[in-house]
Formats: structure tokens, C-alpha cells, sequence
């Protein structure tokens, strides 16, 4: 044993106790140091504002980075690079690592992955959500392909959890390189304005490859990965209000799949019952916000919504309806008409196959005039990309319960939690217009002759009212569809929370068999 070394028990404790001021306190003064002028907290502080006070259980603290050829001495500081542990949130155990900035730029080096992966495994075996801050100049130049290798790694254990636990990325700062596939393939992401920015090539990589001068923010800011990209499921204003999410979004989710989410209290809706009575126009041509109905629907009308800026024209989130939660999935008539595109398509599928995955049930509103038509969208691949959500809705295991507001034309009725797409409960409201088409073109189509008769002997106007509003009358009534059973009831709205909530404690126990097979073969 060398001189310097500590022999006896108390000496020994005390040598701990200095290596762990080092470690932790001493490491979070100098990184508070560097994160703090930037408008940023340390690894350490984020835990801390996301967990419950004092649960942090940190997992190895005196890691130390592994020496590289480019070491001209010993220059290892603890952690390198990332803290991990595991913590409660409102009293639930999840794991979590969070990348130090200030610690080799927060690079993927082989400690920092064996760290992270050791972390991940624990809350596979564990069944406890994982969450994931991000701050990170992506793989460690100085480590090479060990630094690769671990990015590979690290997606291998993201995709062994995925619909084993919930997975959360927070990406507060850079996010470049390799690092991004972690959040790509976690089920959340959450950015904040401004400061977060998530790219596999920066803006100096890019302007030396292809020419092209475009800003950091521009290229992978909060607002286009949350608004274009759809790489972001949560813009927040500050890191604050990004961790206050996240313990939003925790209280909604199971620990892991064999497990059913959170039961809170039942809380009566924002809006009185009576509203959703008058909440549909009279006139077809005009819109009105879908959020109005979930106000009158859920437990004190509260949507934690995911996406709520890519493709608006579907509102996907997270309620309650008596205290359980429930995925919803909305069309939204004030956005495009809650028409169904590709990115409205991908949006909800990932929804749904989540809440799939994770025991929650869906409740569906449709009021959707079809699928976009234009070339854009037929070149972009609205059939492969828009079959992921007839898909994701065919596969769900999960209780079903949808209810038709007003339109749900052609492909829209269909993809929108239709009974064909296995739901369980189908209920429309007297105000549902089912049919392959509006009125309007149905009319042009069918009456192609009649029309033409009516302008030359100058009546196309009332002819084509007329025969308009026999169309609806005859073929759109949400009567047709009940006739046959594809809906089960029609509905007053007003009763609208009464029957969901009783449909979906009817299905509370419901259990539906799969075909064994290795996976499938959706269409991604
Ligand atoms: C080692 C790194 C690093 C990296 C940053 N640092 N990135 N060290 N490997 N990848 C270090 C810096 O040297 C610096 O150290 C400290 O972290 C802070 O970095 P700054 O550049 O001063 O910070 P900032 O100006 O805020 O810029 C942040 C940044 C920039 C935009 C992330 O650092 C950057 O562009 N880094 C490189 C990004 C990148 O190209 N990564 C590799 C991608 S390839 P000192 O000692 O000076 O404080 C990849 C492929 C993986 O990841 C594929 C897997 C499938």
C-alpha cells in the first residue's frame, strides 16, 4: 500500500467523503459555473428540478473517463460527462441519466457508455420509465469508434425498451451527430426555445458540404423540430417548463407495459355538459374548435397534448375520464378542416401505437372532410404514410371508443377509429355527416346530366340546393351508419361524457388475442 494511501476504517471514510465532494458538489460548482452565464442549469440541477426532493440515487459518480492517445496527463474528472441514477417522481420510481456539458462537451466516450446503457438496462429489469436529458456534442472525436460503437449500443437498448417502458428525451442545448438517435428513437421529446438545438449535421458541416449558409436555429431549433420536422412533441418556453412537462406527461403513463397507468381522483370536466348541444355550426362550411368538446369531455377538461404544433389539424394527447387516462386522438375542424394528411397520419399512428403499448385507451373524435388530395401529398407518399394510421388503429388492443362530431368522409371515416378498424364503441351525434363524400361533390358527380340541363334552362342554383339537401338528408344522417350497427348509438352530445365514460368501464377488462408472429410489417 502506498504512503499516501488511506489504511484504517475512519480514514478510509474520509477519503470517500473528499473523493465525493469532488465527484459531485465540487463538480457541480464548476459546472454551474460554465452552464449558468449561458442561461443553463448543470445535469445535476435538471435532476433535481424534474425528481422529488432528495430521491436522486446517483450510479456512478467516480466513473472515470478512459485514457486516450491524446492524454499529455491525467486530466480524468469524475462522471465523465453524464450523470445517471434513479429518483421518484410523484412518488414513482423512473431512471434517468442527464448529459454534463461542461464535462467533454457531454460526448458519447466508452464510461460515459457503459453508464448510460447500465442505467437503461436497469429500467428495462426494473420496469420504470427511463428519462433522458440531452446536452451533448455527439460521439467523443478523442474516443473514436468506441464512441460509435456505444451510439450503436445505445440504440440497440433504446429499441429493446421501446413498449417495454416509457422513454423521455429532454434535449436542453446541442444535441448533434450520433446523439440524436437516442431521442429519434424514445417515445417523447421535449426541446426548449431557443436553446436546444438537434441535428446530425451542423451548420458548418453543412455549409462545407453542400454550400448552404443556414443558422444553427434554423436548421434544428426548437421551433422547426417542433413545428416541421415533428422531431419535438413539446416546445417549452425554458428548461423549467420543459421538466414541469415531463412530470405532467409521467403522471399520465403506466410504469412499463405490464402495468395500468395512474388512477387520480375523477374531476368534473372544464364545461358544462349543455355546451357540446350547441358547439357544431349549422352551417357544414364552419369550423369550430375540437377542444371546446374535450373541455365538456374530460376530467377538468385537461389535454396534455403531444405535437401541438405539427399537424395541427389532429390533436393527439393525454386525458383523464373518471380518474384513468385515456389517449385522445381529435380531429381538429379549425386547422385545414381536421383534413387527414401525411403528417397528420404519422402524428396520430405513433400516438396510438403508443398508448397501444402502454395499456391506455383511445378515445377518437372525428369530424374529418377525407384524406388531402394534390399532388404534393400523392408525391410525398400519402398511401404508404397515410396507411400507418389505419394501421396503428387495426393493431390496438386497447378499449377503442369513438365518437363521430360531424363529418367523417371517404378515407377519414375509415382511418378515424372506424368499428371496421376494430373499435369497440362507435357513437355519433346527430349532427354526423357519414358518406364517402360531402355533399357538394357528390352532387357534381352523381348529377353530372341534370346539372347541365338545369344551367342551360338557368335553375343550376336551387336544382343543385335541392338536390344537396336531399343528399344529406337521405345518404349523410349518422342514421345510415346505425342501421347497420357500424354505430352503435346516436348520441345527444350532451350525454357525450356519460356514454365514453360508461363504454370505457364497460371495457376496462377487455383482452383481445393477436395472431403470434416474430413482428410486423407495417408500412414505415
Ligand atoms: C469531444 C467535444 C465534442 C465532441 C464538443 N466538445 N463536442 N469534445 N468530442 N464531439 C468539447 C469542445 O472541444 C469544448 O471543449 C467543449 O466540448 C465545449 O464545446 P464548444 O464548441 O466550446 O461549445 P459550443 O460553442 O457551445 O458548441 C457546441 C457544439 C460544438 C455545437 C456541440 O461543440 C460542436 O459542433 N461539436 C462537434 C459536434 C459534432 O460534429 N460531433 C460529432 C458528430 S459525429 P473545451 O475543452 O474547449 O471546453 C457523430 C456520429 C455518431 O456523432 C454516429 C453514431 C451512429
Amino acid at each position: 500500500m502506498a504512503d499516501n494511501e488511506p489504511s484504517g476504517t475512519s480514514e478510509r471514510i474520509d477519503d470517500l467523503e473528499q473523493r465525493r465532494v469532488e465527484a459531485v458538489p465540487r463538480a457541480d460548482e464548476l459546472a454551474a459555473a460554465k452552464q449558468h452565464p449561458k442561461g443553463k442549469y448543470t445535469a445535476r440541477e435538471r435532476i433535481e428540478l424534474l425528481v422529488d426532493e432528495d430521491s436522486f440515487v446517483e450510479v456512478g459518480e467516480f466513473t472515470l473517463r478512459r485514457p486516450t492517445s491524446f492524454d499529455t496527463g491525467d486530466d480524468r474528472c469524475y462522471g465523465d460527462g453524464v450523470v445517471t441514477g434513479y429518483a421518484t417522481v410523484d412518488g414513482r420510481r423512473i431512471c434517468l441519466f442527464s448529459h454534463d456539458f461542461t464535462t467533454y462537451g457531454g460526448s458519447m466516450g466508452e464510461a460515459f457508455g457503459e453508464k448510460v446503457l447500465k442505467i437503461m438496462d436497469m429500467a428495462t429489469k426494473a420496469g420504470c420509465p427511463v428519462v433522458g436529458i440531452n446536452d451533448s456534442g455527439g460521439a467523443r472525436i478523442q474516443e473514436g469508434v468506441v464512441s460509435l460503437a456505444y451510439y450503436a449500443e445505445l440504440s440497440r437498448r433504446n429499441s429493446k425498451a421501446s413498449g417495454v417502458v416509457p422513454q423521455i428525451s429532454v434535449v436542453m442545448g446541442p444535441c448533434a451527430g450520433g446523439a440524436v438517435y437516442t431521442p429519434a428513437l424514445t417515445d417523447f421529446t421535449v426541446m426548449v426555445d431557443r436553446t436546444s438545438r438537434m441535428f446530425v449535421t451542423g451548420p458548418d458541416v453543412v455549409r462545407s458540404v453542400t454550400g448552404e449558409n443556414i443558422s444553427a436555429e434554423e436548421l434544428g431549433g426548437a421551433e422547426v423540430n417542433g413545428s416541421v420536422t415533428g422531431n419535438a412533441h413539446y416546445v417549452a418556453s425554458d428548461e423549467v417548463d420543459a421538466l414541469d412537462w415531463v412530470r405532467t406527461l409521467l403522471a399520465f403513463l403506466p410504469a412499463n407495459n405490464m402495468a395500468v397507468p395512474p388512477e387520480y381522483p375523477v374531476l368534473e370536466p372544464a364545461a358544462a355538459a349543455s355546451e357540446l348541444d350547441t358547439v357544431v355550426p349549422d352551417s357544414p362550411n364552419q369550423s369550430y374548435d375540437m377542444r371546446r368538446v374535450l373541455a365538456a369531455v374530460l376530467d377538468d377538461g385537461e389535454l396534455l397534448e403531444v405535437h401541438a404544433s405539427f399537424a395541427p389539424n389532429v390533436l393527439c394527447g393525454f386525458g383523464r375520464v373518471r380518474g384513468r387516462t385515456v389517449g385522445v386522438v381529435a380531429s381538429q375542424p379549425l386547422r385545414q378542416s381536421g383534413i387527414m394528411d401525411i403528417d397528420a397520419s404519422e402524428k396520430a399512428a405513433r400516438f396510438v401505437r403508443f398508448c397501444d403499448a402502454f395499456n391506455i385507451a383511445l378515445l377518437t373524435f372525428a369530424d374529418v372532410p377525407g384524406y388531402l388530395p394534390g399532388r404534393e401529398q400523392e408525391q410525398r407518399g400519402i398511401i404508404r404514410r397515410g396507411a400507418k394510421l389505419l394501421y396503428a388503429y387495426s393493431e390496438a388492443t386497447v378499449p377503442k371508443v369513438t365518437v363521430v362530431t360531424r363529418k367523417a368522409y371517404g378515407g377519414g371515416y375509415a382511418v378515424m377509429g372506424s368499428k371496421h378498424l376494430g373499435a369497440d364503441v362507435n357513437l355519433a351525434w346527430p349532427t354526423a355527416e357519414i358518406a364517402v363524400m360531402g355533399a357538394e361533390g357528390a352532387v357534381e358527380l352523381l348529377y353530372r346530366a341534370e346539372l347541365a340541363e338545369a344551367e342551360a334552362n338557368g335553375v343550376r342554383a336551387s336544382v343543385r340546393a335541392k338536390l344537396i339537401a336531399e343528399y344529406r338528408a337521405t345518404m349523410t344522417t349518422p342514421y345510415v351508419a346505425a342501421e347497420r350497427g357500424y354505430v352503435d348509438s346516436v348520441i345527444r352530445p350532451a350525454m357525450t361524457r356519460a356514454r365514453v365514460s360508461d363504454a370505457l368501464l364497460m371495457l376496462e377488462a377487455k383482452r383481445e388475442e393477436s395472431p403470434p408472429k416474430k413482428h410486423s410489417t407495417m408500412p414505415l
